[in-house]
């Protein structure tokens, strides 16, 4: 009986600790710590009542080659009355580590400790332009990248760009790099596609290329086509604005009907090429 009254009273007590406490934070970490980025953390729930609570994160690098840890950032925090807390570890300017281990310690409950994590390059969006989308056989495809890290600056490390045919086979490759704006280039297809089909442009880095969000691509059409012939009439008037033109762009099959579709325009302005419609610079009225 004295042993009963023994175990009720300790679970009780439990109860009751259990109730004061917060309840044990979740740690969300990215899938992959990026390099020269600011890689997002996210601690919930971590309500703290009246007392604050510590946190202190730290981001361990290591090197596949020489297993040598290295402390690549570190964070400490206290928290007050906050339902979640969202915080950033930077690589910045650090050794570029294989995988990194992450420790989020939040004081009075159990350490956080990571899996391994990838260590990628900061490549974020890779915006794919063609000069057309569909091709013949042995035409240029005249390509434009922009790739962009995380935080919006030009990606300047080296890219691998594919051209992929209709059954996955990469059919050609190349090393590209942006220095300081676009890059530009041309892929030649071959010869020998003889019924119409779908092909692949790539862009992957040319470092841990097998993950697949760090890939990009755009589709193209390839086949043997006839264009119908149709006649384009265009106007342009000045406008008050100096830096404004009404260009007016009509275009009609031989039999008079209005042809339907889009139509892609070059502004070639003073000291600056603007391209698609050239916003904020040329005023467009498509009549078709
Ligand atoms: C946190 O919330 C508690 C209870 O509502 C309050 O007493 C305390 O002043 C708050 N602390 C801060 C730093 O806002
Ligand atoms: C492509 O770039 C990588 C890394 O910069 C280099 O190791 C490789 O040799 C290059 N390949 C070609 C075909 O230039
Ligand atoms: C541009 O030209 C079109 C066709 O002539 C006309 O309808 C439109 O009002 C013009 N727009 C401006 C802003 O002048």
């Amino acid at each position: 009986m004295l042993l009963f009254i023994f175990l009720f009273l300790v679970s009780s007590t439990s109860i009751c600790i259990e109730a004061i406490l917060p309840p044990e934070p979740i740690v969300v970490v990215p899938s992959a710590i990026r390099w020269d980025a600011d890689n997002d953390i996210i601690v919930t729930p971590i309500a703290t009542g009246s007392y604050p609570l510590a946190l202190e994160a730290t981001l361990i690098g290591k090197s596949a080659s020489n297993s040598k840890r290295v402390t690549v950032a570190s964070y400490n925090v206290q928290l007050y009355n906050q339902s979640s807390y969202h915080f950033q570890l930077s690589t910045k300017n650090r050794d570029r580590a294989d995988d990194y281990e992450l420790l989020v310690d939040l004081r009075g409950h159990e350490e956080y400790r990571s899996n391994i994590l990838y260590g990628l390059p900061n490549l974020y969006s890779a915006k794919i332009e063609t000069d057309k989308g569909y091709y013949k056989p042995g035409e240029d495809v005249t390509v434009r990248i922009l790739p962009l890290t995380s935080s919006g600056e030009i990606f300047t490390d080296t890219l691998k760009l594919s051209l992929i045919n209709e059954y996955g086979f990469q059919v050609l490759s190349t090393n590209v790099t942006a220095n300081g704006g676009f890059i530009r280039k041309k892929l030649k297809l071959p010869e020998f596609i003889k019924k119409p089909c779908t092909w692949m442009i790539v862009v992957k880095p040319y470092i841990n290329t097998n993950v697949a969000w760090l890939k990009f691509e755009r589709l193209i059409k390839v086949g043997h086509y006839e264009m119908p012939k149709i006649f384009i009439a265009t106007k342009t008037e000045s406008m008050p604005n100096p830096d404004h033109a009404n260009l007016t762009i009509e275009a009609r099959y031989p039999h008079g009907k209005r042809v339907s579709g889009s139509i892609k325009i070059n502004c070639h302005g003073r000291d600056t090429v603007i391209d698609q419609g050239g916003v904020g610079f040329a005023l467009l009225s498509f009549l078709f």
